[in-house]
């Protein structure tokens, strides 16, 4: 398909009578992203039509022209004032990577702005920086740069995707400050410290250090956050029946020794009821086995719950054990095991009755009827 265009293109590229002010353009985009291709020109052209088209720039070769600048993948948009003609090329695929060019139309002499596209994956870092940290406590970040970046604007974003960091960032170096999140950027040491306070379990995940750059994508580094609940607690599971008395065993780390030690009862360590006032509750410390235990008397269908073994009034880190307590209401199994009267009334009774039966009818085929009546009040005083 040699055009009478295509020709002249390359006679002209041949013969070097492309203009171009700043050699050949090196753009980079994210595969499956959008990128922009900024082709400036020289005065004296903004009302001339552009075009960009690929390879040889054939006539099959022209993608978009500022005559009809928009189709599915690509629009253009031409600004007069600082002489820009941008493409924006969308849901970039490896095959779009390669050499283009801008083109400004004229009358048989075209001039040309070489572009060379690269794609890279929309995904961060080959190293991760691994942290660990608990809930209800703060975290810091640490993000270091190199030293040409020291006033470039600095930002986190959660997740992995460097293509939308800035636009998703939880916090940027023009805030400093955003609720949980603050940002405090150290050019001596060539690092920015990102602090989260009150982590929670879901500011577990991917995080992206960012640092913006004029005209090259955003430099990134990835941190991998972990935020446990705050160390090493130990859940139980514990049955108890109503009205009975009830023991919970609480293990303490051994630097809580000298604490007071309580019961506390709510689903969050740091919002829980103190029980230990309570008449019902009472805890006996033993500091050779580090460990307490509480007996609740008398159990109650509301106690049931879950409850924090206390050794600590701050919660500070360390290892604690929470304890599921569910009440079971008492049924007639426990009340014939406990109650030797009722098992006389269920068991004995009936066993006693049939016995009788038995013996009844066995005399009455045997017998005269006055032994049988006989035998009969037998039975019935035997009751
Ligand atoms: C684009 O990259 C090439 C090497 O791939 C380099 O020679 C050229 O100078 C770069 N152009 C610009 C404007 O940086
Ligand atoms: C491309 O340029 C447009 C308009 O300036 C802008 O809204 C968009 O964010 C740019 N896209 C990229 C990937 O830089
Ligand atoms: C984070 O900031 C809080 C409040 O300013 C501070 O108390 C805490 O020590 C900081 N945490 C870290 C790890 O720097
Ligand atoms: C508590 O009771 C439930 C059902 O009533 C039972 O499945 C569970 O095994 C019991 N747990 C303990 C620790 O006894
Ligand atoms: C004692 O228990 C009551 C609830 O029964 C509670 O409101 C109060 O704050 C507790 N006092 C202390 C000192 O824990
Ligand atoms: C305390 O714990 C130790 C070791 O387990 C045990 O020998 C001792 O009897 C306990 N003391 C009391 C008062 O229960
Ligand atoms: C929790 O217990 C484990 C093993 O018993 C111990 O290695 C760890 O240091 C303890 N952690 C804290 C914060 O006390």
């Amino acid at each position: 398909m040699w055009s009478l265009q295509n020709l002249l293109f390359i006679l002209c590229i041949s013969l070097r009578c492309v203009t171009s002010a700043v050699g050949v353009l090196n753009v980079t985009g994210y595969l499956r992203r959008e990128v922009n291709i900024s082709c400036p020109y020289d005065p004296g052209y903004e009302s001339y039509e552009k075009y960009l088209c690929k390879d040889s720039c054939g006539r099959g070769d022209v993608l978009i022209t500022t005559t009809n600048p928009v189709t599915y993948k690509y629009r253009t948009h031409d600004d007069k004032t600082a002489r820009i003609f941008t493409t924006t090329i969308s849901d970039l695929r490896s095959m779009d990577a390669g050499k283009y060019w801008c083109g400004v139309k004229k009358f048989l002499k075209d001039i040309y702005t070489e572009v060379k596209l690269k794609l890279v994956k929309d995904s961060c870092c080959g190293t991760v920086t691994k942290i660990l940290n608990y809930q209800g406590y703060s975290v810091s970040i640490s993000c270091p740069y190199e030293p040409q970046y020291q006033n470039s604007l600095k930002y986190i974003c959660r997740g992995n995707r460097p293509s939308i960091c800035l636009q998703q960032a939880l916090i940027t170096s023009d805030n400093k400050e955003n609720g949980r999140f603050r940002l405090d950027d150290d050019k001596m040491l060539k690092k920015f410290t990102v602090n989260i306070t009150s982590l929670s379990q879901e500011d577990s995940g991917s995080y992206l250090c960012g640092v913006q750059r004029n005209f090259h994508l955003d430099v990134f580094s990835a941190v991998l956050l972990e935020v446990e609940e705050f160390c090493c607690v130990k859940s139980t599971k514990i049955n108890g029946t109503v009205g009975h008395p009830l023991t919970l065993q609480c293990p303490y780390p051994s630097q809580h020794r000298d604490n007071r030690k309580f019961l506390c009862k709510g689903d969050q360590h740091n919002s829980c009821m103190d029980m230990t006032n309570q008449s019902r509750f009472t805890v006996h410390d033993n500091v050779s086995s580090s460990s307490f235990w509480v007996i609740i008397a008398e159990l109650e269908a509301a106690d049931a719950g879950t409850y924090w073994c206390g050794s600590d009034s701050q919660w500070k880190v360390g290892n604690y054990t929470k304890m599921e307590l569910s009440v079971l209401q008492q049924t007639l199994g426990t009340l014939e095991a406990n109650n030797p009267a009722l098992y006389v009334v269920y068991i004995i009774t009936p066993v006693l009755l049939l016995m009788c039966a038995l013996f009844i009818v066995y005399k009455y085929r045997c017998s005269t009827v006055k032994g049988d009546e006989a035998t009969g009040r037998n039975a019935r005083n035997k009751l």
